[in-house]
C-alpha cells in the first residue's frame, strides 16, 4: 500500500519534470536562456547534487548564492537584475490603474498571528497580477511589526501592493463583548462594511489562508453575482452527515452543511444598501442595525462566533449568497477522512485554509509543507527551483497521511501558476530583444 503510494508520487514527479522539459523546449525556441530541464530522476536526489542540464550562466550564479541573502539586503547586481524583471514592466501599468480597480484584501490579525498573516500576504503578492490594497486590522502592539516587515520586502513586490493598518474597532454594541466572541478580534470582520465605507468590494480571509493561484482569479467571481447576491463563501463541509453544523448546531445555518467564512467575498456596497430578513424584528434591518440584536439573540447558542452569525444571516437571506466550490477554501476536512472535495480533484486547490493550527503542528504535514515552502521562499529566486522542487520533496514524506495521498490535488494550481509566472517572465524578457 505504502509502496504503491510512493510509486504514484514518483510518477507524478516524473510527469512534472516532463512538463518542465516541454516548457523549456517551448520557451527555449524563443530564447536560449532558460530554466534548466530537470532529469526525471532528479527529485529523488538531493537538490544540491542535481546538476542542471544546460543552465545559463545567470542561473548558476544564482544557485551559488544560496543561502539567499535576506530580503532588503541586495547587491547592486541583483537590483539591476530586478529592474529587468517581469513585474517591473507592468509597473507603469500598475501605477495608472485607478484604485477602484485594485483588489481589496482584508485580514484581522491578533495575538500570535503575525507570521501567519505575513505568509498569507506573501502568497497573495507572489502570484497575483493586479495591484492589491491590504486592509490589516490588528492590535496596537502588532502594528509596527507589520509595517516594518512589509517594507522589507523587495521593491518588485512592494510595488504590487499598498497596505493600511487599522485598530480593532466595533461600531455598535459593547466592544468588550464583541472581542470575547470566538478568538480575539474575529468579530471585527462583521463590521467591515461599516468601517470601510469607501470600499466597494472586499475579499476577507482568515490569517491561516494561502493563495496558490492569483488572487485575481477569485476576485473575478464578484462579477458572477446575480442582482441579489452580495457575499460569497464555500460550504463548511461537503458531506452534511459528517459536518459540524448538521450534527451539532443549535441555531439556524445556511444550506445542508453550513458555510465556512475563512474565505469570503463581499460586495460592501450591496451589503450597506440591503435590508435583511431576520428573526428578531418583523421588519427587515440594515446590516449595521442587525448585528447586535442578532448577537444578543443567539449568543448562548453559537460556538464559532462570527461564522455562526453569518450562517444565521444567510439562512434567512439565502438569495444574497453566492456559494463557491470547495477548492477556493480547502481545509483538512476535505482530505483527512478521505478526499471529498470533488472540485479540488478536478481543479486543484486554489486557496488553502489551514485551520485548526495545522501549519504549526505535525498532524497534517501536507498543509505544513505548503506553508513552509511559501514562508521560506526567498523572494528573488526562481519559483520552480526554490519553491516547487523543495515542496515536491517534502510531499514525498507525507504519503503516509490521507491528505498526502493526493499530492496532485495540492500541487496542480501552484504548478499552473508558476508556469504562468514563468512564461510571462520569458515572454517579457524576450519581447524587446526580438525587435532588434
Ligand atoms: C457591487 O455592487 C454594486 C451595486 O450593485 C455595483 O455597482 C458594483 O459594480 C459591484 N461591485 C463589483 C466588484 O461587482
Ligand atoms: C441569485 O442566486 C441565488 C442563489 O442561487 C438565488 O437564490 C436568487 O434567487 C438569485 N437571484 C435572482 C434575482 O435571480
Amino acid at each position: 500500500m505504502k509502496l504503491r503510494n510512493k510509486a504514484a508520487v514518483l510518477l507524478l514527479l516524473a510527469l512534472a519534470a516532463l512538463l518542465l522539459v516541454l516548457l523549456s523546449l517551448r520557451a527555449g525556441r524563443a530564447e536560449p536562456r532558460m530554466l534548466p530541464a530537470r532529469p526525471s530522476s532528479a527529485p529523488r536526489r538531493h537538490r544540491a547534487t542535481a546538476a542542471p542540464a544546460k543552465a545559463a550562466p545567470g542561473t548558476q550564479r544564482r544557485r551559488r548564492l544560496r543561502p539567499r541573502p535576506e530580503a532588503g539586503r541586495r547587491s547592486a547586481a541583483s537590483l539591476e537584475k530586478l529592474a529587468r524583471r517581469p513585474g517591473d514592466l507592468s509597473r507603469s501599468f500598475q501605477n495608472v490603474l485607478p484604485p477602484e480597480l485594485w483588489i481589496q484584501l482584508a485580514v484581522v490579525a491578533c495575538g500570535s498571528r503575525l507570521e501567519e498573516t505575513l505568509v498569507m500576504l506573501k502568497s497573495a503578492v507572489l502570484f497575483s497580477h493586479r495591484k492589491i490594497l491590504f486592509h490589516i486590522f490588528t492590535e496596537e502592539a502588532l502594528k509596527p511589526e507589520f509595517d516594518k516587515q512589509l517594507r522589507e520586502w523587495p521593491d518588485s513586490y512592494t510595488k504590487k501592493f499598498e497596505h493600511r493598518i487599522y485598530p480593532i474597532t466595533f461600531s455598535v454594541g459593547n466592544p468588550q463583548e464583541w472581542k470575547k466572541l470566538f478568538k480575539p478580534c474575529a468579530a471585527q470582520r462583521l463590521f467591515l462594511p461599516v468601517i470601510l465605507k469607501d470600499v466597494d468590494s472586499l475579499l476577507y480571509v482568515d490569517t491561516d489562508v494561502l493563495f496558490l493561484r492569483p488572487v485575481d482569479d477569485i476576485w473575478k467571481l464578484l462579477r458572477h453575482f446575480n442582482s441579489t447576491q452580495l457575499a460569497a463563501m464555500a460550504p463548511e463541509h461537503e458531506i452534511p452527515k459528517i459536518g459540524w453544523y448538521s450534527r451539532f448546531a443549535r441555531h439556524p445555518f445556511y444550506g445542508a452543511a453550513g458555510l465556512n467564512s475563512g474565505v469570503m467575498l463581499m460586495n460592501l456596497t450591496r451589503i450597506r444598501s440591503t435590508q435583511f430578513k431576520n428573526s428578531m424584528m418583523p421588519t427587515d434591518l440594515a446590516w449595521e442595525d442587525m448585528l447586535y440584536p442578532l448577537y444578543q439573540k443567539y449568543k448562548n447558542a453559537i460556538t464559532w462566533g462570527d461564522q455562526d452569525l453569518l450562517n444565521i444571516i444567510f439562512y434567512f437571506n439565502p438569495e444574497c449568497l453566492y456559494v463557491f466550490p470547495c477548492h477556493w477554501n480547502y481545509r483538512p476536512d476535505h482530505c483527512m477522512y478521505g478526499s471529498n472535495c470533488k472540485e479540488a480533484e478536478r481543479e486543484g486547490v486554489s486557496v488553502l485554509h489551514g485551520n485548526r493550527g495545522v501549519y504549526h503542528e505535525d498532524k497534517q504535514p501536507t498543509f505544513r509543507a505548503l506553508y513552509e515552502a511559501i514562508r521560506d521562499f526567498p523572494f528573488q529566486d526562481n519559483l520552480f527551483q526554490s519553491m516547487y522542487y523543495p515542496l515536491q520533496l517534502k510531499f514525498l514524506e507525507t504519503v503516509h497521511t490521507l491528505c498526502g495521498r493526493i499530492p496532485q490535488v495540492f500541487l496542480k494550481q501552484i504548478e499552473k501558476t508558476m508556469k504562468r509566472v514563468y512564461e510571462k517572465h520569458v515572454i517579457i524578457r524576450v519581447g524587446p530583444d526580438r525587435r532588434h
